[in-house]
């Protein structure tokens, strides 16, 4: 495989990166560095810093790559920021994505394997034990909506243009690569796993527990946190389905487990062995009680299957913080 994964220094980008070129695989990285970290791409893979918003650079880099599979991470991430500032999302995500997809049109690479999110789905129907793809579709959100609007694109795309294309919904991707030498970097942090490590290692003075009063078995949001380096195999048994020519579409990407907030305060308690600062505060607005993926699809088709459960992501993510902590 000879792939281009734009956001290639970021968080999970850079993870599959890494698997990439373990496997074997030549990868090219486009990244702007506006979110990631150049020191996050693997040095057996080449590095381009850019936008993918420049038509002659993209299209110059698969051609000089002979890139035959596109890996499009490169987005804006932030539920919060895509609220108060949606126009962002249209233009970093939409728009920029758009012009992505013209620039590969115009070229040889026909198979993009794009970042999807459970955003998409925004709050489920009550009583839905794991979400399907087909559960229904409501983004509460600019950044969920971003990613239907383009999962749309590539629809159309496909049927046009022979594009093909899989768009993987992540659910709360965590953890980090297994040596210690990756790991998750967002500034700021929004996401539960970094900061309870963040909390646990006093770089922050409490964890912010945000609503005790859920319908659930502790009262607290249930999420499916699924192993980055999981998230990586995945990505790869997509190219090479769509390479097969068997059919792309959208696969759901989680565990089918969920996991509460207090659940996981309790597992980074036991794997760090430091008791957290908690304090308690009101819901907020958008946050969904569960969000837990049925992954059938993903197993069925792709032949994927995560085998890392939380303890294994939080183990992993507290070993790529403090080397020296296990
Ligand atoms: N982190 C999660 O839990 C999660 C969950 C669901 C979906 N996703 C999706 O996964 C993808 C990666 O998320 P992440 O957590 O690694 O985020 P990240 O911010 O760490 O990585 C995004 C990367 O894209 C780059 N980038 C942004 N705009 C660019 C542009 N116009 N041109 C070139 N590079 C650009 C950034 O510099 C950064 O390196 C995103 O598309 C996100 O929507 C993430």
């Amino acid at each position: 495989m000879r792939a281009l994964v734009t956001g290639g220094a970021g968080y999970i980008g850079s993870h599959l990166v890494r698997h990439l070129v373990d496997e074997g695989a030549h990868a090219v990285v486009l990244d702007d560095l506006s979110t990631g970290f150049a020191d996050a791409v693997d040095r057996r893979a080449r590095f381009v810093e850019g936008d993918i918003r420049d038509p002659a650079l993209v299209r110059s880099v698969i051609e000089a790559e002979r890139v035959d599979a596109v890996f499009h991470f490169a987005a804006r991430i932030r539920v919060d920021e895509s609220v108060k500032d949606p126009a962002k999302y249209y233009r970093d995500n939409v728009a920029a994505s758009l012009a992505l997809f013209d620039a590969i049109l115009s070229g040889p690479a026909r198979v993009v394997v794009l970042s999807s999110t459970a955003a998409v789905y925004g709050d489920p129907d009550p009583g839905v034990a794991a979400l399907g793809e087909d559960h229904p579709k409501r983004p509460l959100n600019a950044y969920g909506e971003s990613k239907l609007v383009l999962e749309g694109a590539l629809a159309r795309y496909g049927q046009a243009y022979g594009l093909r294309w899989a768009a993987l919904r992540y659910f709360n991707a965590a953890g980090a690569h297994e040596d210690g030498s990756l790991r998750e970097r967002h500034e700021p942090e929004t996401h539960l796993v970094p900061i309870a490590l963040e909390a646990a290692a006093g770089e922050r003075t409490a964890l912010t527990v945000f609503g005790r009063d859920y319908p659930t078995s502790d009262g607290t949001c249930v999420r499916d946190y699924v192993h980055v380096m999981d998230l990586a195999t995945a990505h790869v048994a997509a190219a090479r389905h769509l390479a097969a020519g068997r059919p792309g579409g959208a696969f759901n990407l989680g565990t089918g487990r969920g996991s509460s907030v207090a659940e996981v305060i309790a597992c980074v308690e036991r794997v760090t062995g430091r008791a957290l600062p908690v304090v308690d505060a009101a819901r907020r607005p958008g946050d969904a009680s569960v969000l837990v993926a049925s992954a059938e699809r993903a197993e069925r088709e792709l032949g994927w299957r995560p085998t890392r459960d939380l303890d294994a992501i939080v183990r992993d993510a507290w070993r790529a913080r403090r080397p020296r902590a296990l």
